[in-house]
């Protein structure tokens, strides 16, 4: 086995969904300026839900549709920037959830990228002489680290979990055909969130760094809508492919204007960008999994369809996986 195939997919969002206007009602907002500048008309923000409750949800979603149980699962991978812990992290008490015994489990952090990164974990995992199975799951309660007194933040992110089910396949028949992963830490500080505050009785540092989530929107926007074409071209060549070759680009949903930016640069045609940031806003790792769940039930992407899974953020992140469904 040198590859792997998409075996089943599932997503879990918190029962709560809050519109513009109720964030209106809580900082000074409004529903058309919040639907202008980023597409988003609602988001699902937890309630009692937690990271870890959400991603074992959709566990075993992907267990039961695959019609396997816990034991037969090697790897959970979730990608998170907003676990219910440091330590135990979300995949461990997944596993422990759903009881997969024979599975290692880890998480990745590279924000919105989470989800791609992992991708490439797992191909990595999953080659060898024997088939293995992995969970690979994006989640997020995003809704823990934003300062609801900001407005510049508060309105662009939901709560949410998505997620793949991975086995091992041979190159004929495998998924993964090429990818494009980079790191830009020297941008880092424009997006940072969850500091851990220094309390020890031994220092004297004095911590002015904000727990909660700050970013440098228009920072981000530049560097998104300059490095997704990049990206995409570089895993396309790497999966000896033409952008005109691939069906549909699963992005990351941030801003349905960074989206369309780029498709015109790019000029791919909308119908080939699907969006459902509408619905969920910004969940981070959760956002392309949740949107490539959407698309496989609605029936809109169909086995055999090439797709560009790219994904940008934290870090600062980005990274484009070249899937055949
Ligand atoms: N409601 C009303 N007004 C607002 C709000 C709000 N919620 N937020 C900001 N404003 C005001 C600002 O104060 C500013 O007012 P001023 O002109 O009087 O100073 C004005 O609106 C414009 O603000 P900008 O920040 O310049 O607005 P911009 O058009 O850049 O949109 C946005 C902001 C949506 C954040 C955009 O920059 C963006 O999407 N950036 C990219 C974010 C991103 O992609 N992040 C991905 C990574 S997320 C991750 O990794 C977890």
């Amino acid at each position: 086995f040198t590859n792997f195939r998409i075996a089943a997919t599932a997503s879990a969002v918190p029962k709560q969904v809050i519109t513009n206007d109720q964030l209106a009602q809580i900082m000074d907002t409004s529903d058309e300026w919040i639907v202008q500048r980023t597409g988003i008309h609602q988001r699902h923000i937890s309630d009692d839900e937690t990271t870890s409750t959400l991603c074992t949800s959709v566990a075993n979603q992907l267990l039961e549709e695959a019609g396997i149980t816990a034991n037969d699962i090697d790897y959970i991978i979730v990608a998170t920037m907003s676990p219910d812990f440091l330590t135990p992290s979300v995949s461990a008490m997944v596993q422990g959830n759903v009881g997969a015994k024979n599975a290692a489990a880890f998480d990745i952090n590279a924000a919105c990228s989470g989800f791609v990164y992992g991708m490439s974990v797992a191909h990595d995992l999953l080659k060898g002489d024997r088939q293995k199975r992995a969970l690979l799951i994006g989640g997020e309660t995003l809704s823990r680290l934003i300062d609801w007194h900001d407005r510049s933040t508060a309105v662009l992110f939901g709560d949410g979990a998505a997620g793949v089910l991975l086995e091992s396949a041979d190159d004929e028949h495998g998924a993964w055909r090429g990818e494009d992963i980079k790191t830009f830490g020297e941008l880092g500080r424009h997006l940072t969130a969850g500091h851990i505050v220094n309390r020890n009785p031994f220092s004297k540092q004095v911590d002015t760094q904000s727990p909660f989530f700050e970013m440098n929107g228009r920072r981000i926007y530049s560097f998104a809508v300059r490095n997704i074409p990049q990206s995409i071209n570089k895993a396309a060549e790497c999966a000896n492919n033409t952008i005109n070759d691939i069906n549909y680009f699963v992005f990351h949903q941030a801003n349905q204007r960074i989206i369309e930016h780029v498709a015109e640069d790019m000029e791919i045609s909308a119908d080939r960008c699907p969006i459902n940031i509408n619905e969920f806003g910004n969940t981070a790792a959760a956002s392309e999994p949740l949107l490539l769940d959407q698309l496989i039930k609605n029936q809109k992407i169909k086995r055999g369809d090439l797709l560009a899974l790219t994904g940008f953020g934290g870090g600062l992140t980005i990274g484009t996986e070249i899937i055949r469904y």
